[in-house]
């Protein structure tokens, strides 16, 4: 089964889609958490090639790249790769892995264009051929990348434990899985998790919010945190009527593997109450604020209240020194995690814009942001 998945997917991304105009549904991004010019005008950047074959339907570049090692999960024709390569600097490192080698042979054509493109003398990007599940036979090194970004792929992915596992081995202690994907509010039926197509455009294989917990929780990463989501529209009839009342959503979600292991939120040990943060502004491009997620933004220089929970967060990744933290006096009188119950329902917070009058339209350019 899971094979004949993998097949299907490969046929669908590597001979039925010749563009991303070929896609059946419109999966895309809100545009709220762009506040990085930075990162659009990179996307922009890219060649008009490796974008006419972006199938991605979110925005996964978080800050602080410089210099980092980067890996895309997925990374089809390349274009997120070659913007981050962009923001990665001469001295970062960009990998992107897909199954699919025509993938990977537009990817590594335009190598050369995009090193002129930013200045580079030699590439800080090389692309590699083989499957998410298994990143070690790609010959991807343990402990070793700062940063996972993918867009799109791991509802594609039969066996998504597989993937995080994977990707949770190769990730430093502290570093970050930021990644775009698709969502479900139901358990798939087995007529749409039998139908191809329903599987290449991604609904057949979207996990249930819930079930992200789950196999986070299992594998040993951080909370997942919700950086931003949008409501995807099922526009096509057909869909309609194999989908019934299922409820889809595109997120962004960014989930630590912890320096050392973090409390669960349902544990009983676990500290409840809120302290105090403080931003030091001294992120690229993010001096003025930093956006953790769609509901914590802390202003520079400004002490802000933070749950106990992210603060442990943020303490066991790399971001821990960009901070200054107060927890001395932390308020246990509040609720145990302060409003934010860390299973937060990606559905409700869209339902919620759209009853607060908050704009939540799709955004569906390929170029730019
Ligand atoms: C929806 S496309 C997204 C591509 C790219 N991230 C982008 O935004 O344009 C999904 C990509 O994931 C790749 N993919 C899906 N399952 C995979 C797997 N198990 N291992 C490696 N690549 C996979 C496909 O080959 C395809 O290129």
């Amino acid at each position: 089964m899971a094979d004949s998945i993998l097949e299907n997917v490969k046929e669908y991304y590597g001979t039925v889609l010749k563009s991303r105009d070929d896609l059946k549904s419109q999966v895309c991004y809100k545009k709220d958490l762009i506040d990085n010019k930075y990162v659009c005008k990179a996307i922009s950047e890219v060649h008009s090639d490796v974008s006419a074959k972006y199938y991605g339907c979110g925005l996964c570049i978080p800050p602080r790249v410089n210099g980092a090692n980067i890996l895309d999960l997925g990374s089809g024709s390349g274009r997120d790769c070659f913007a981050v390569s962009k923001l990665a600097g001469i001295d970062g490192k960009v990998v992107g892995i897909d199954m699919i080698g025509d993938q990977v042979d537009v990817a590594n054509t335009y190598i050369q264009y995009h090193q002129e493109k930013f200045g580079f003398d030699k590439p800080n990007v090389k692309f590699v051929e083989g499957y998410v599940e298994d990143l070690q036979s790609a010959g991807l090194e343990k402990d070793y990348f700062d940063i996972i970004i993918s867009n799109c792929v791991v509802n594609l992915c039969p066996d998504k434990e597989a993937v995080l596992s994977a990707a949770f081995s190769v990730l430093k202690p502290g570093g970050e899985l930021y990644f775009s994907d698709m969502y479900t509010d139901t358990h798939q039926s087995d007529i749409v998790k039998g139908n191809k197509t329903l599987w290449g455009e991604g609904f057949a294989g979207s996990l249930h919010w819930k079930q992200l917990h789950e196999i986070a929780n299992k594998i040993g990463y951080s909370t997942p945190c919700l950086v931003s989501c949008s409501p995807i529209k099922i526009v096509r009839e057909d869909f309609k009527q194999m989908l019934g009342d299922a409820k889809y959503c595109s997120a962004t979600y960014r989930l630590f593997k912890p320096l050392t292991p973090l409390p669960r939120a349902d544990d009983p040990t676990c500290q409840g109450g809120v302290g105090l943060v403080t931003y030091k502004g001294e992120i690229l491009h993010h001096e003025d604020l930093f956006n953790f997620d769609h509901v914590l933004t802390l202003l520079k220089g400004v002490e802000t209240s933070v749950p106990i929970e992210k603060i442990n967060i943020l303490l066991s990744s790399r971001y821990a020194e960009e901070f200054e933290f107060n927890v001395d006096n932390n308020d246990v009188s509040s609720d145990s995690c302060n409003g934010w119950n860390c299973l937060e329902n990606p559905f409700d917070v869209i339902k919620k814009k759209v009853e607060s009058g908050q704009q939540v339209k799709c955004c569906q350019k390929t170029k730019g942001c």
